[in-house]
């Protein structure tokens, strides 16, 4: 077949399989947003992409379209290294425009590989197998309690600013040599496919960098209540910080006298907070 035979078509493949990852990895990083701006949206976004039979249908769509690039890239990579043969070790003057990354395709993509393995295990392995294999335990759905025990561990970001990095270089690359592949090869066009690559390319990672950045931080947060209420409470967490506050604001307004002996500041009939174990005397006076 054409498509496995010759070189163009192999290549072909490869533009179309790229172009697809692509479009679902910027899918991908617009969903990521979500669950900082709106975290049950997430998660009910990740209920409707659970153990579905169209979920399951789409992600073995994007499995395969991950495993034909794979092999594809590694097949092109051989072929290319055979037909070059003992040349590959000459020393050769190399034109400047040739970049780094596009000799560098193969060694980003099995960064990106790494990157995704690791990926898989902390969140789909949890979410949409656990759902398949019947553990409900903690939800499958909770996208949100996830990313948070994810993003506890501090490896973790260190790891997926690595992924992403390769990922800009793959996919600038990537971007405008999948167009040269399909046939788009005019002097007015790839100059401007490269400068779009560009872009849209440091738009994406530009935005996983941040929800990374996000993610780690109201993963980690100290005791900053207003901003991680929502969260805490959707991250499913019994114990956080703003939960002890308001646990401890619930005992005070019940028995406004006197906490003070247990380190706690008193209320006050009005329901002030009047801090002094020498005011809860008063209180408690006052209150009698
Ligand atoms: C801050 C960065 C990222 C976060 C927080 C994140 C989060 C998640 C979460 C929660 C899931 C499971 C739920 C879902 O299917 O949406 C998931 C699945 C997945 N992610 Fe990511 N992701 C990030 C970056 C990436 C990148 C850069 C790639 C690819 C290069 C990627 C590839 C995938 C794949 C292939 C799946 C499985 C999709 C499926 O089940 O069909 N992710 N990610």
């Amino acid at each position: 077949m054409w498509l496995t035979n010759s070189s163009l078509g192999r290549k072909l493949v490869m533009a179309i399989t790229g172009a697809c990852l692509v479009l679902f990895v910027t899918f991908h990083c617009l969903m990521n947003s979500v669950a900082i701006l709106w975290p049950e949206a997430y998660n009910t976004i990740c209920f409707l992409l659970g153990a579905n039979w169209y979920a399951l249908v789409a992600s073995a769509g994007l499995a395969l379209l991950f495993v034909i690039h794979i092999l594809y890239a590694v097949w092109l990579t051989v072929q290319n290294r055979k037909a070059r043969g003992n040349d590959r070790y000459a020393v050769t003057s190399k034109p400047k425009q040739v970049e780094w990354a596009s000799q560098n395709m193969l060694v980003l993509g099995i960064v990106i590989l790494a990157f995704l393995v690791l990926h898989l295990v902390q969140f789909w392995s949890k979410m949409q197998l656990a759902e398949l294999m019947g553990n409900h335990e903690p939800d499958p759905a909770n996208g949100i309690y996830f990313i948070d025990q994810a993003f506890k561990c501090p490896v973790t970001v260190v790891a997926y600013v690595i992924g992403f990095i390769a990922l800009w270089f793959h996919m600038t690359h990537g971007f405008w040599s999948m167009f040269q592949s399909a046939g788009w090869d005019n002097g007015i066009w790839m100059p401007r496919l490269k400068t779009i690559g560009n872009w849209w390319t440091s738009i994406v990672v530009v935005l996983f960098l941040a929800q990374a950045a996000v993610f780690t931080i109201r993963a980690n947060r100290a005791c900053d209540c207003e901003v991680s209420k929502e969260w805490n409470a959707l991250a499913g967490e019994t114990v956080s910080c703003c939960s002890v506050i308001e646990v401890i604001e619930a005992e005070v307004v019940e028995t406004p006298c006197c906490k003070a002996a247990e380190g706690e500041c008193c209320k006050a009939a009005e329901g002030e907070c009047q801090g002094e174990c020498a005011n809860c005397e008063n209180n408690q006076n006052n209150q009698d």
